[in-house]
């Protein structure tokens, strides 16, 4: 995938100021999309403007908050204006918020996660889709979790909006079809960014001992499935989750009794 096939397209990548998003942002850039930059984070955004100017890239950056429907639609009216098409939409902006049992959730954090993660994801659908429409084309990608596959123990927020974004990029894959657009998801385990820092000091050695691959994800691991789906060779490929964990969810502590037990 070192080619160029995604020259002068519109990549709209949210969530771009850190993390996965921005070298989501770059592996784009790489292949000739010029890229949208956008998240909350108005520093992150210009640092990862910098970054793809570094290897050649086109940015633009544009403050959004994906929560705000106004501001989405607004931002999105804009950069469709300008450029008169908008090729790709990733949705990757997501929070977490301090674990808690189900039952002794506060319920701002309830409402403020299945806001960003959901309300968001579907605010930047909903401005982008018609303009995709009208070209008859688009790539969506929606950032799901494996939280969203078995249930997320700490974590029910986080969970349901992530078990949404599969419902969500399910009916849009129906839905847009039709006028060229796909949608897909993808559900990463654990992946090294600054929103894993904190578990990943406590439980590194333990999630990478259980996970098939014996290594933690890393960011370009998410970015290079999510260039899969943008390309535009990658048109049969619609209503796909997936899963981007090591084989981490496989793995029971019965497997690794038994590996113990036959490589005696
Ligand atoms: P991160 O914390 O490094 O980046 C998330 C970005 O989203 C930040 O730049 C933040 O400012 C932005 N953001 C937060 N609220 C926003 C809002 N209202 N509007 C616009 N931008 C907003 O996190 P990371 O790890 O890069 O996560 C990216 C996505 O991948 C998230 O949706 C996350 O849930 C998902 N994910 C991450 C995994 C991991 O292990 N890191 C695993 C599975 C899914």
């Amino acid at each position: 995938m070192g080619n160029r096939n995604l020259e002068n397209q519109i990549a709209i990548v949210t969530g771009a100021g850190s993390g996965i998003g921005r070298e989501l942002c770059l592996s784009l850039a790489k292949r000739g999309a010029k890229i949208m930059v956008t998240d909350i984070n108005e520093k992150g955004i210009e640092e990862t403007k910098k970054l793809i100017e570094a290897q050649n890239g086109y940015a633009e950056t544009y403050k959004l908050d994906v929560v705000d429907s106004d501001m989405v639609k607004n931002v999105m009216d804009e950069i469709y204006k300008k450029h008169n098409r908008i090729d790709i939409l990733i949705s990757n902006a997501g929070i977490s918020t301090p674990p808690s049992l189900a039952t002794k959730m506060p319920e701002e954090h309830w409402d403020k996660l299945l806001k960003v993660h959901l309300y968001g994801t579907f605010n930047c659908v909903k401005a982008c889709g018609e303009y995709m429409k009208a070209n008859n084309y688009g790539r969506i990608v929606l950032s799901s979790s494996l939280g969203g596959v078995f249930g997320f123990a700490g974590n029910v927020n986080y969970a349901v909006a992530k078990t949404g974004m599969v419902g969500m990029t399910y009916t849009l894959a129906k839905e847009l079809g039709p006028y060229g657009i796909t949608v897909n998801a993808v559900q990463p385990g654990i992946i090294r960014t600054p929103m894993t820092k904190d578990a990943l000091k406590a439980f590194e050695e333990g999630f990478i001992k259980e996970t098939p691959v014996r290594r933690i994800g890393e960011v370009d691991d998410v970015s290079n499935a999510i260039a899969f789906f943008c390309m535009p060779e990658s048109s049969f490929v619609t209503g796909v989750v997936m899963r981007i964990d090591g084989g981490y969810i496989l793995q029971s502590s019965m497997d690794q009794i038994m590996m113990d037990v036959c490589s005696k």
